[in-house]
């Protein structure tokens, strides 16, 4: 029988199936990891897990074959037992409903294999949206030595002269197109142009928002979150991440000792600052809420006032993620608000934030990232609502807003379903005004469409031929962090689990105030109480769906399901 000798950790040793004999089990496991062509020496090492997300279904992911050979060259380097597991991926335009709706089952996958497989340590790749705040999910509840690497963004395109990148430019092309602008053989070439190399989309979307945040939490090696998926480095990351893998199970230090409240505060100021994606919010709740933190979205606001916007990248600026890289990345942003964090949370390398901070180049490009004292504005990209029309909060991204509809009572013009948005928005008969305020209902977490990306509701064609390039819109839903516009999200309780936001009809009022942080209905309560509250779609027979539906929470809650929040217990 092989004998293991992993010192303090426990290798293959470790987490042994349950025969009712655990020497057998060691026996049997040891046979059947020799016929993997191991030698005996390298079965006695500490493992590194590699969770890979390798998939055909997710276009930013193409590189994950590459970094996983090069994590393994670190593990290997380092005296490690590099050993690589699949779990689910998620390819954020590939999936639907949406993305998000499978991410829960995509932590579960993530924190279970984790905690089941033997292993010390474990590198989490991701990138696409979705996949870092799942693995993240995961980690946090298995409690183990996790170090995330990431995918890293594209390069941008190149088109007729002009810099292309997916997704604010798919975005900007889209809607020059529904206004006529351009016609369908120009949008077919922008199609062309606007995704060309492998990687995460290349402005501060949610992936370039989640990847920034996660270093400034301290779960990623310094100065990785940004390198783009097709440079030298991001596979030198990879190594190095390999390697710091091992030595955080050496110094016995987990997830849990590196997310916690201070830390989490970290990754909302870095979001504040970046004028990220409306999208980290709810990730980061749900990643938080695992280790039993909550997000106060009042907290929110008062380090939104206290927070300016540094970084120039679109869809807020002109920039593109490789750009930031180039200017100097997180550790400058991080230098920049290092009176505001707290310099005491510990990261992945063993070092706390302080000493990261203290040791780090000083090279920035000021066109991309700001001073603290010359920021591109005073106050914070996000702010959240509160109010009649949602109580326990929305979320607005007043960096990428038009700051003349930020204090405007205007009239409804709503629309019930997603379904109903399609078949009207674009009605040349459709009653609507550029003063008016469009209205999405039933598109929240726990409507039949999953809290999609669809709060960015597009602008009726007539309005948009007739040049209104925005317009107040309010949902339940999501938007996509490459998305622009006054656009209210995340309304709370959402309509479908009966929230206020139901209640709306066509002709009424409805009061914004972002320097009150109001939005209310502007409809008598005893008019309300005569009206019906949306009823949740029916319950699904069997399966994910119905695990989704009894479990799903709302967005202040991060979406996660009731039953995987809070600090884990002994047996799990
Ligand atoms: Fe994957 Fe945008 S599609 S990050």
């Amino acid at each position: 029988m092989t004998e293991t000798d992993a010192g303090p950790l426990k290798g293959l040793s470790g987490k042994l199936t349950n025969y009712g004999d655990a020497d057998f089990a060691r026996y049997l496991r040891l046979s059947m990891a020799r016929s993997m062509g191991f030698s005996e020496n390298l079965l006695k090492r500490p493992v590194v897990g590699i969770a890979t997300t390798f998939s055909e279904f997710n276009n930013c992911h193409r590189g994950v074959p590459e970094l996983v050979a090069a994590v393994k060259r670190g593990v290997l380097a380092a005296g490690g037992l590099p050993l690589e597991f699949p779990t689910i991926s998620l390819g954020e335009p590939f999936l639907t409903p949406t993305s998000l709706y499978f991410r829960n089952l995509m932590s579960m996958d993530v924190e279970e294999m984790l905690r089941g497989q033997p292993m010390d340590a474990a590198v989490l790749i991701g990138g696409c949206d979705k996949t870092v705040p799942a693995q993240l999910m995961g980690a946090v509840s298995a409690e183990m030595p996790c170090v995330q690497l990431v995918t890293g963004p594209m390069m941008t395109g190149n088109w007729r002269g002009e810099q292309l990148g997916a997704c604010t430019d798919c975005r900007r092309f889209w809607a020059k197109y529904r206004a006529g602008e351009i016609d369908s053989q120009t949008i077919g070439e922008v199609e062309g142009n606007l995704a060309t190399t492998s990687g995460t989309c290349a402005v501060m979307g949610t992936a370039s928002t989640m990847a920034s945040m996660v270093e400034a939490m301290g779960m990623m090696l310094p100065g990785t979150a940004a390198i783009p998926a097709v440079h030298a480095d991001r596979i030198r990351a990879a190594e190095a991440s390999g390697v710091a893998a091992l030595a955080l199970a050496k110094a016995g230090l987990t997830t849990r000792d590196i997310v916690t409240e201070k830390s989490v505060e970290n990754g909302l100021r870095m979001l504040l600052a970046f004028s990220g994606s409306t999208n980290a919010i709810v990730h980061l709740a749900a990643i938080a809420g695992r280790a039993g933190i909550k997000i106060d979205l009042n907290r929110l606001n008062e380090l939104s006032d206290t927070t300016p916007v540094l970084v120039n990248l679109k869809p807020t600026g002109p920039y593109y993620m490789q750009d930031f890289h180039a200017a100097g990345g997180v550790g400058a942003v991080l230098r920049e608000l290092k009176p505001l964090l707290h310099l005491d949370c510990m990261t992945v390398t063993g070092e706390t934030l302080g000493q990261r901070l203290e040791g780090e180049p000083g090279y920035v490009n000021r066109d991309v990232i700001r001073p603290l004292q010359d920021p591109l504005q005073a106050h914070g990209g996000l702010v959240a609502l509160f109010g009649s029309l949602a109580p326990r909060g929305a979320i607005l991204k007043r960096a990428a807003a038009d700051p003349t509809l930020f204090e405007k009572e205007g009239r409804a013009v709503v629309f019930t379903s997603l379904e109903d948005l399609a078949a009207r928005v674009d009605d040349p008969d459709l009653d609507i005004q550029a003063d008016d305020i469009m209205v999405l209902q039933n598109a929240g977490p726990t409507s039949a469409s999953a809290m999609p990306e669809s709060g960015y509701l597009p602008i009726p064609q007539k309005l948009a031929k007739a040049g209104v390039k925005d317009i107040v819109r309010i949902s339940d839903a999501r938007m996509s962090g490459t998305a622009y516009g006054t656009i209210v999200l995340h309304v709370t309780p959402d309509s479908a689990s009966g929230g206020p936001l139901g209640l709306v009809r066509t002709g009424d009022r409805i009061r914004l105030s972002v320097k009150d942080r109001r939005l209310d209905l502007v409809v008598a309560q005893e008019e309300l109480n005569r009206r019906d509250r949306a009823v949740p779609p029916p319950m699904p027979a069997r399966g994910y769906a119905r695990l989704y539906r009894e479990q799903i929470l709302q967005a202040d809650q991060g979406c996660d399901f009731k039953v995987l929040t809070g600090a884990s217990t002994p047996d799990g």
